[in-house]
């Protein structure tokens, strides 16, 4: 690991808890800096996005990273891509001439299959900005849910060599060098490295919001990280929450 790198993490190394984000989040709220990374071998209560819960069995990359970026809440949301495009890169070094994709906002596929997801939380506002984010990270190294038919992981692609912590080191590299080419250049080059992989794009997707339901065509994403959906009459609108269905409806 380089010295930049190693200066950066600090790794707090659990074998077992609830979620790496749920003792995250306690470390930033008693002032952790940035950089305070959190793993655990194993998660007991380990959380997905919309409520769902993310297999923890040993032998997976289990993560969270605090970090306080400025700007706002939508701003830090950005963090995601620059993730996502730290763990394709990962993933394709390990498991080269499989097609690795990233699917809107956050999850990374290989050939079709989902290989990782990421889960932000961000601390309560305060002067537009947010107080700290929470970057969870799982990783299917050598098991992928036996629930799930679409989901894979490394072992299964080919690469049985690897391990959750030479993930873990590989990870931290590739995420710091992506974290400050962000942080000094904006949201552009992130973007167009995504954007490069995208999952989808000018394909029909459902947008599903509380009271509302849209169908459309993935048309990428804006310079802010929004979803771009065309409508049927031609038109752009932006989506920053809801569902996001891929394929046609039905
Ligand atoms: C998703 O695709 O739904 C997001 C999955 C995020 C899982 C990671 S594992 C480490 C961290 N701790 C959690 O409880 N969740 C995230």
């Amino acid at each position: 690991m380089s010295k930049i790198v190693a200066d950066f993490f600090i790794r707090h190394a659990l074998d077992q808890t609830r979620s790496t984000n749920d003792i995250a989040r306690e470390l930033a709220e008693m002032g952790a800096p940035e950089g305070m990374l959190v793993t655990a071998r194993r998660q007991t209560a380990g959380r997905g996005r919309r409520g769902n819960a993310w297999e923890s069995t040993e032998g997976n990359v289990f993560l969270s990273l605090v970090l306080r970026p400025q700007g706002s809440a939508q701003v830090a949301a950005q963090v995601s891509f620059v993730m996502a495009n730290a763990v394709r890169e990962l993933v394709a070094h390990r498991i080269p001439g499989v097609p690795i994709q990233l699917k809107w906002p956050n999850d990374v596929l290989c050939d079709g299959k989902k290989i990782s997801g990421i889960l932000l939380e961000a601390g309560a506002p305060s002067d537009g900005g947010i107080a700290w984010l929470i970057a969870g990270l799982g990783i299917n190294v050598s098991t992928k849910p036996a629930s799930r038919t679409d989901a894979t992981a490394l072992h299964y692609e080919g690469d049985t060599r690897s391990d959750a912590d030479t993930v873990i080191a590989d990870f931290c590299e590739r995420f710091l060098s992506w974290y400050e080419k962000w942080q000094l250049d904006g949201f552009e080059a992130v973007r167009t490295a995504w954007l490069a992989h995208a999952h989808g794009l000018a394909r029909p997707i459902q947008i599903r919001l509380p009271h509302e339901i849209i169908d459309a065509i993935f048309d990428g994403v804006d310079e802010t990280g929004a979803l771009l959906a065309r409508l049927a009459d031609g038109s752009l609108r932006k989506v920053t929450g809801g569902e996001v269905y891929f394929g046609s409806p039905g």
